[in-house]
Order: structure tokens, then sequence, then C-alpha cells
């Protein structure tokens, strides 16, 4: 989790209050990722009215959002906001602290010393900090925070020391620094030794650096320096690659005029400057010398690609702006019917009932010939492989499991050469599921990305793939992913199912299903309205059951989550096959109960179960059919639904509960977008 963020303007005049405007907005285009506190890093103002004479860096961290930090910065009287840097480097980042409560002291940027000779921003977890403390104390280096991070500018500042009369650029100190790391991390660096340079470097986080030069970049593909450090003395050794003791001289490949950088945890910060970004892999180090961008890593890895493209951006600005509406989850509720088009479009034919996926069709033969599906997720994506699980059984005839990714782990699940192994996950980022993946892949299962994040850790590192098209998604509360996610996931069913006779009739209503959906989002997004009053009589309630089963069972996990994530009400999906087996006793008068009741395989049951809560005087608030009077007639409040087929319907029946739970939250007085506790990119295992 944690957002980092970072600009560098090179001879490319700024003021002071631009540096910080654009310092800020990074910040809160990453917010989603983490907010219980923010920092920036920035050269000095003027000597004379720095307080720390000594040092040529200033820190400004405060608790709380962004906007906390925001006004801290022009409350200080020491700044002047007008005066004009030409060439500067910031460094700025928003926590979400795993290592030490929200503090100033704890949030980032972490320095070096007093001096703030090496200040860096970082995203993820450092494992080895308990051991690196330890051996940097033991050398008189003293720690202001309880946080992981700290070891990371204590020991670049230790190798600096130690150089001895050795002439060591910024980007070597930080590789001497990643080899000694353990765990995942996005870095950048800013240091007084080196002004008007950068380095950033990643391994398991996500970054990437977006260009903007007014002068045409000199080529598609920046070239990989292969290069290998020598090790610090006292600290040991991790890795027998690093032996080799060249160290290449930097070359100048981007930049060198005026140039303006921006490094940044995901597109969405970058977007409103540039559309040129590179994304950088693992043990990646960029360096920013003059205006030059140039990268390097550690010797040459089998199938590693000797360049990184210069990508251009398909993402609009427009679509991580909130536009009218009051939060990003509800622009992202209502943005479902465009979304779910965008996951199939180019895909489907619906005349010709055909469907391909374009990064799965040359790895289809084997597929067919796997053993089983696992399909694997965390929070909503793990849902989304609940709701589908069903359909993917029937087109497929495999057997399909669904694993929570942790649990997975835990049980050291047994894994097969012919297994096939589906990683569900928006970000492409969280480290239960990537690690998952890694788990699998080192079996010799054939995994596959379900994303929704191009470039993420999971699309690059799976054998193949489908993105979902859904677009940024910035609530942290997941809502147009899981539908896009439920889509894709049933187009891949189809595909499978394509030569199977017996299955033709059965395709053909899905796919009419998915033509149709569209519109049956938006007859469902109508009853805004309605759901807005149920919202009003519910939210003072503690508690709220939803419950339901067949298709529909993965809609109440995932009604209850979103409730529980932005609401904090207790609340609780619960599968209504189980109803006698204990969730009938909270059943009575007073307490909230939703159930989903489709025209479905499971009508029936579904019936029984509604009679055995009436029969307790419960009153339900029925998710059904609009045309089932049956059904109707014993609702306390009713939400009528257009019908589809019963393997989509579960995109239909999750979306009033996507609506309840930001009509609570509003309610109640909570922040839909950035609900306490959590973060959207759990980038920590
Ligand atoms: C976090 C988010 C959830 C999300 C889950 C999995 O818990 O708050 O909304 O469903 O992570 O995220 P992923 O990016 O892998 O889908």
């Amino acid at each position: 989790m944690c957002g980092i963020f970072a600009y560098l303007n090179y001879q490319v005049p700024r003021t002071r209050k631009e540096v910080f405007d654009t310092l800020v907005k990074g910040l809160q285009r990453l917010e989603y990722r983490g907010y219980d506190s923010a920092g920036i890093a920035v050269d000095s103002p003027g000597k004379t009215t720095n307080k720390d004479a000594n040092s040529n860096i200033c820190l400004i961290k405060k608790k709380g959002k962004v906007k906390a930090l925001d006004e801290a910065l022009y409350n200080g009287d020491s700044m002047d906001l007008q005066e004009e840097l030409e060439t500067h480097f910031g460094i700025a980042h928003t926590r979400w602290a795993t290592h030490g409560e929200p503090s100033p002291i704890n949030s980032h940027p972490h320095r070096s010393d007093k001096n703030n000779e090496f200040v860096v921003i970082h995203n993820g977890i450092i494992t080895n900090y308990k051991e690196l403390k330890k051996y940097l104390n033991s050398k008189g280096y003293k720690f202001e925070s309880e946080t992981d991070t700290e070891v990371i500018p204590k020991l670049i500042k230790y190798v600096y020391d130690n150089r001895e009369k050795e002439h060591l650029s910024f980007s070597t100190l930080v590789e001497r620094v990643i080899q000694q790391l353990e765990g995942a991390f996005a870095l950048v660096f800013k240091s007084s030794h080196f002004p008007g340079e950068a380095v950033a470097t990643r391994r398991g986080s996500p970054l990437l650096i977006g260009v903007r030069s007014q002068f045409e970049l000199p080529s598609e593909h920046i070239p990989i320096q292969y290069n290998s450090a020598r090790i610090q003395e006292g600290v040991q050794e991790r890795n027998s690659r690093n032996k080799t003791d060249s160290v290449v001289e930097q070359q100048e490949v981007v930049g060198g005029k005026a140039v303006e950088y921006y490094f940044a945890s995901d597109a969405s910060a970058i977007i409103e400057h540039t559309n040129k970004v590179i994304y950088l892999e693992d043990d990646d180090i960029a360096a920013v010398i003059k205006g030059n961008l140039s990268l390097h890593r550690m010797n040459r890895q089998t199938g590693d690609s000797p360049s990184r493209a210069i990508q251009t951006l398909q993402m609009e600005l427009q679509q991580i702006m909130k536009g009218n509406f009051e939060a990003f989850m509800q622009k992202e509720i209502f943005e479902q019917p465009e979304s779910v088009v965008n996951t199939m479009r180019g895909r489907i034919s619906f005349d010709g009932s055909k469907v391909i996926l374009g990064g799965l069709k040359d790895h289809l033969k084997e597929i067919k010939r796997c053993r089983r599906l696992i399909m694997i997720g965390c929070g909503t994506s793990f849902h989304a492989a609940v709701a589908t699980r069903q359909i993917l059984e029937e087109l497929t005839e495999l057997p399909v499991m669904v694993e929570l990714a942790s649990d997975f782990l835990d049980r050291y699940t047994p894994v097969f050469r012919d297994d096939v192994c589906f990683f569900i996950s928006q970000s492409g980022e969280t480290a239960d599921t990537l690690m998952a993946l890694r788990y699998c892949k080192d079996r010799g299962a054939l995994t596959v990305g379900i994303t929704n994040t191009v470039g993420s850790s999971i699309s690059r590192e799976t054998d193949c793939g489908v993105h979902i098209n859904a677009g940024p998604e910035i609530g942290v509360a997941s809502t147009k992913a899981y539908t896009s996610q439920f889509v894709a996931i049933i187009m891949f069913g189809l595909m499978m199912s394509e030569d199977r006779i017996s299955m033709q009739k059965r395709r053909e209503e899905i796919i009419i299903g998915l033509k149709d959906l569209p519109d049956m989002i938006k007859k469902v997004l109508e009853l805004d309205g309605k759901i807005k009053g149920i919202a009003q009589e519910l939210y003072q309630q503690k508690s709220l059951l939803v419950m339901g089963r067949g298709f529909n069972y993965a809609t109440c996990l995932e009604g209850a989550l979103k409730i529980k994530e932005i609401t904090y009400m207790h609340s609780e999906g619960i599968l209504a096959g189980e109803l006698k087996h204990g969730p009938l006793a909270l059943i009575d008068k007073d307490m909230p109960v939703i159930m989903v009741i489709m025209r479905d395989a499971c009508y029936t049951k579904c019936q029984n179960a509604l009679q055995q809560v009436t029969a307790r005087q419960g009153r339900p608030i029925l998710i059904c059919s609009e045309d089932d009077p049956e059904t109707i007639k014993y609702a306390y409040q009713t939400i009528g639904l257009p019908h589809t087929v019963d393997c989509l319907q579960g995109v239909l029946s999750v979306i009033p509960l996507q609506l309840m739970s930001f009509h609570l939250a509003v309610l109640r007085g909570f922040d839909v977008d950035c609900p306490r506790n959590l973060a959207k990119s759990v980038t920590v295992e």
C-alpha cells in the first residue's frame, strides 16, 4: 500500500508553489492507496531563512490525509512560494501504516540523518529490517521512527560514509543498498550530495516514470545497462549473481534538454502531465542526471528484455476525475453500463456467437488439456471467482476450485503441472495474490491473469491473461471491476466451450444475455432513488444480513463486504442453504435482512428460506425479479430487477447492494472513497 510520487523539472523553471501543487496533486491521485499520513521532501529555501542551516533538503510531514499536508505547506512562513526553481527534484508520499502508528515521525520521506543527506519514499515492506537495523545501530546510526523503511536511508548513508576513496554514483549507492534488502519495495531517493539528481528502483511494488519534454524523445526504447556493484564490506553479500566488479558508466539516453520526470505508483498520478511512460521491472534502477534518464540493473536474467519501452498511456484524464458525482465509488457504480461493454469490446461476435480473448487464444489448447482450474484472489476479486465458478464448471466440465490467496498459501495447496491457475486482481499488485502466482509458477502450472491494470505485476508475471478494461477504479471499495471480472471469466467459459455441440444453446443464451447486459444495468441504476429511501430506513442499524444461494450467493458475500468496508456496519453474506444451521437464530422482527431471490434453479429453495424468515417475524427486503408477485407479496420492501440468464443475474443483483452501501455510508457521515483502516492496493502480505 502507500502511494509514492516524485517530480523532477530540469531546465523547466517552476515556482516553488507550482512544485508543491504538482506534488500534492500527485499524492491526491494516489490517496486511495493509503491516507493516514503524508509528507514531502524538497530543496530548502535560501539558507538564510532555513531553520536548519546544515540541511539543503527540507521535510514536511503531517498525520492525516493529503489535505492536511497541503495546508501545512502554505502555512510555513519561511517559504518563498514565488521563488523560481530552474531545476528541482521533490519527492512525496501518502502512507498506509504497517510498522508504527500514523504520525509525522513515522511518515515518509524517511531520512539518513538530521541533515537530511539522503531521503527516501517507499511503498512495500522490508522484511529483514530488524537485522539491518541491528547492524546499523551497531555502527552508530540512530533511528527515530518505528518503520521498516528507515533502514533504507540509513543504509545508503552507511554505504556513502564508507566509500573511502571510491567515486560512487548515486545509482551505484542505491544498487548497493537494494542488494541488502529483502521484501517488497518501490523506492525513490533524493540526496543533498547529488543535487538535481533522482534515483528510483523497485522490486515487487509498482513504479512507473512519466516523461514530458517539448523535444522529441530520442527513442521508443530505453536500453538497459547491465552492471554490478561491489558489495559493501561489512554488509553480508546476499546474491551470488552480484560478484563481478565492473561498474558501467552512465550513458545519456532520454532527456538532457528541458525535461520533466514524474515518478509514481500508478498511472493515474501521471496522466495529467504526460502520456509517455516507462514501467520499471523488478530490480531496474532508473537514474536522472542533468536531465538524462538512464536505466541499469544487475546482471541480465533469462527472459529479461534488454530495454524498456516508452509506452503511450491510453487513459484519459477525465477517467480519473469525479465529474458531477459525490464520490469516485458512486461514479464507478454508474459507469458499469459502459465498463462491461469495454470488457467485451472487440472480443465477442454477437452474430456468430464467437468469443476471442486475444491474450488467451495461443494457450487455449493447453488450457483445454488441463486437469482442473483454480481461481485465486482476495476480497472482491475472490467474490468474482465465487460468482462464476458454477458456470465455468458447466461450460468447461472441469473441476473448478476457488481460493482466497492467503489461505491457499497457508495450506501449501498441492498444485500440479496440469493445473491452470487464474489470478484475479483489479490492481494486479495484491501481495497475497502475487505470492500465490509465484507459488503456482514454481510448481509448473499455467498461470492466467485477470487484471484491470495494464503493466501491473500480475499481468506481467502470468503466462497469459485478460485485461478487463474497466478503466481506472479509484474508490477503495471495488464495484465496476467486480462486474467486469465477472463478465471476463464468463467470456473465458464461452471460449472454452465453443466446439461443444451440446453447449451451443446454452452459449447462445448467455451471449444474448451479455449483449443486453448494459441496458439491463441501466435499468437497475434507475432504482437508485428507491434504494436511497431504503437506506434512510436502515442507516442507524447495527447489523445487516444478506442471504441468497446458487448463482446469487456471491452477490450476498460481495454486498456484505461493500457494507462492511464503507459503512462500518456489521454485515454478513449468508448462504441461504445454511440458514437452518445457525443464522436463523439471528432472525426476529428487528434484524434487518436482505434476501436475493431470482427465478433460477434455486428459486423454490429460496422461497423456503423466505418462509422461514417471515415465520420468525423477519421483515425481508427482497432483491427479486420485478415480475414475481409470489415473492413480492412477502416483502417488507422490494427491489425488483429485470430478468436475465441465470449465470449473469449476479451482475445485476449486486448493483442494488453497491448503491445501498454507498447511501448508507453517506448517511452515516463516512468518507466513501477512503474507508478507515483500508487501502485499495494491498501490497503487503
Ligand atoms: C483490497 C481492496 C478490495 C479488493 C482487494 C483485492 O482489500 O480494498 O476492494 O477487492 O484488495 O484487490 P485486487 O486489486 O487484487 O482486486
